[in-house]
């Protein structure tokens, strides 16, 4: 049975197909499989891109989709992720897209018969997040080797930097990491530590990442305006970047924080573009872990 849990146990090649799979997907609208297919998306935490395009992608493959909602379900009784998922796969689900706030929650899920696909654990990775951000990168530079990538902000609280810090380490990328000192972690294995207006001045991608507040536990270290002024992409700061960089940020955007409301959408921004290739990539792990992998037929008209 195939997963999708954490990169990390991904080889480069398998990461490579799937990318490919993507860029294939996404020069098609639809690619409906044939079958009678149902995936659940129990989302336990808040999400808007993850969860919409998940639900797109189904959408697109022609899939059923069943859209827990966890604040009005038996959750609330005080059932657990167990027999939740379980339940699911008993009233017939095919697969299990899960997003929760505990890090490693699949790991207590090895009982399931259905595959599993990670939307997001806690402070643990992101992969569905790292691979559009693969296939960002790669539409832009061809290849991730010796691109520097820096990596921006919350490091210590992002599952979406942990996870593409190991990723594009191992694609051959030059990773960098640049944020409040408190909030770099030192166990992530990047190579350099850069200030604001260095990775501003070296960066091919800067991807900058939110300050989840949510994780802080009421340590609130900076205003918005100190926090942008220190550590955030200004608008200054953008004028002193290479001509050819671009801007990313999984979003959501703490606009005015990591950085300044005119850029969102700047020349060189594809946190949109991100999100598009959201679909694309979430289109290719679906029919990955259900073994679709080369249907694309199109029974729209059957
Ligand atoms: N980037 C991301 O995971 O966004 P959501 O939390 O809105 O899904």
């Amino acid at each position: 049975m195939k997963n999708l849990l954490t990169l990390k146990t991904w080889p480069a090649g398998d990461v490579d197909r799937l990318l490919h799979q993507a860029e294939e997907s996404a020069s098609s609208r639809t690619n409906r499989l044939c079958g009678d297919l149902t995936v659940a998306n129990l989302f336990f935490e808040p999400s808007t891109r993850t969860k919409s395009s998940f639900e797109m992608a189904q959408k697109r493959l022609g899939l059923a989709s069943l859209c827990l909602d966890a604040s009005a379900s038996s959750v609330q009784k005080g059932e657990s992720l167990y027999d939740t998922a379980k339940t699911m796969e008993a009233i017939g689900c095919d697969a299990l897209v899960i997003r929760h706030p505990e890090r490693a929650f699949y790991e207590q899920l090895s009982g399931l018969n259905i595959p599993i696909v990670n939307a997001g654990d806690g402070s643990g990775d992101h992969p569905t997040q790292s691979l559009l951000d693969l296939l960002t990168i790669k539409q832009e530079f061809g290849q991730f080797k010796n691109v520097h990538v820096v990596i921006a902000g919350d490091i210590k609280h992002s599952r979406v930097a942990r996870t593409n810090i190991e990723i594009l380490n191992r694609l051959g990328a030059h990773v960098s990491l640049t944020g409040p000192e408190k909030w770099l972690d030192d166990s992530t294995g990047a190579e350099q530590i850069l200030s604001m207006d260095e990775a501003a001045e070296q960066a091919d991608v800067l991807m900058l990442t939110r300050v989840q507040t949510e994780r802080h536990q009421g340590e609130d270290l900076y205003t918005k305006a100190d926090y942008h002024r220190k550590f955030g992409l200004t608008l200054k700061r953008e004028k002193r970047m290479k001509r050819d960089a671009i801007i990313m940020h999984p979003a959501p955007v703490n606009r005015g924080a990591e950085i300044a409301g005119a850029l969102v959408e700047a020349e060189r921004s594809r946190i949109f573009k991100q999100m598009q290739n959201g679909v694309h990539v979430r289109k290719a792990v679906l029919q990955h872990v259900l073994e679709l992998e080369n249907a694309t037929i199109d029974n729209a008209l059957v």
